[in-house]
């Protein structure tokens, strides 16, 4: 028997398959992908643009169905769940952030970080203070009440990466995090990203056509045409 348990698998695609249809034809942005991802790591999903990632994204953090294979979350098997399964699942284990940062314009850093919680129902206390934890460990600590447009876009990611993160989810995705912002600064965001997955034991898998990044990562996975390489 081992000494060390190996780290247990947030996200297993097995075989999956995605086409969308356009007009009279369908286009195969998956053809039979199988990953793993486990706990505390963070696993960079690289491929030129079109090579389905994003889809990929979007069938591990259950925000899309796949045409067949298996999908299995936080030890739950994803096959025959209702959508209000579905959407309690994506609440409580699913962090996610986007390129284009998608924090609410009319809402303070604070409120924007919190509101994960809300939908949790989390109790006030537990949110103020996960919310200034979290918001202190990327740097923003003070930056509560500031509203994201008198930010900067590395700022806006970090409170992005804050409320992805706030909830302690099994699993983050990262869409192109990096692709708002100069490269000094997109390096930060993915040393930060890696940083938490560690510190959190999440998985967090960061989708990028930036070649750079991959070095900061602890493990690349490479999809061409739909297949994993
Ligand atoms: N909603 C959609 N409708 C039609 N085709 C799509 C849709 N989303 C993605 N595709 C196609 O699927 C393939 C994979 O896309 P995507 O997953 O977005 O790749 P990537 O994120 O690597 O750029 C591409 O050929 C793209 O044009
Ligand atoms: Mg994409």
């Amino acid at each position: 028997m081992s000494a060390i348990a190996s780290p247990a698998v947030v996200v297993r695609l097995s075989g999956v398959r995605k086409s969308y249809r356009v007009g009279e034809t369908s286009v195969q942005a998956l053809r039979g992908v199988s990953i793993d991802v486990h706990a505390g790591e963070l696993v960079a999903l690289t491929g030129p643009s079109g090579s389905g990632k994003s889809t990929l994204l979007n069938l591990c953090g259950l925000i899309d169905t796949p045409d067949a294979g298996e999908r299995e979350l936080a030890e739950t098997n994803i096959a025959g769940r209702t959508e209000a399964e579905l959407t309690r699942l994506r609440r409580e284990k699913v962090g996610f952030v986007f390129q284009g940062f998608n924090l609410v314009p009319v809402m303070t850093v604070f409120d924007n970080v919190e509101y994960p919680l809300l939908l949790l129902g989390a109790p006030a206390a537990e949110r103020s203070a996960r919310v200034t934890a979290m918001l202190g460990r990327v740097g923003l600590g003070g930056f509560e009440h500031r509203l994201p447009d008198a930010l900067s876009g590395g700022q806006r990611q970090r409170v992005a990466i804050a409320r992805a993160l706030v909830k302690s989810p099994a699993l983050v995705i990262a869409d192109e995090p990096t692709g708002n912002l100069d490269s000094a600064t997109a390096m930060q965001i993915v040393d930060l990203l890696r940083e938490l997955a560690h510190e959190h034991r999440a998985a967090v898998v960061v989708a990028t056509h930036d070649e750079r990044m991959t070095s900061h990562c602890d493990r690349v996975l490479r999809l061409i045409d739909g297949e994993m390489q």
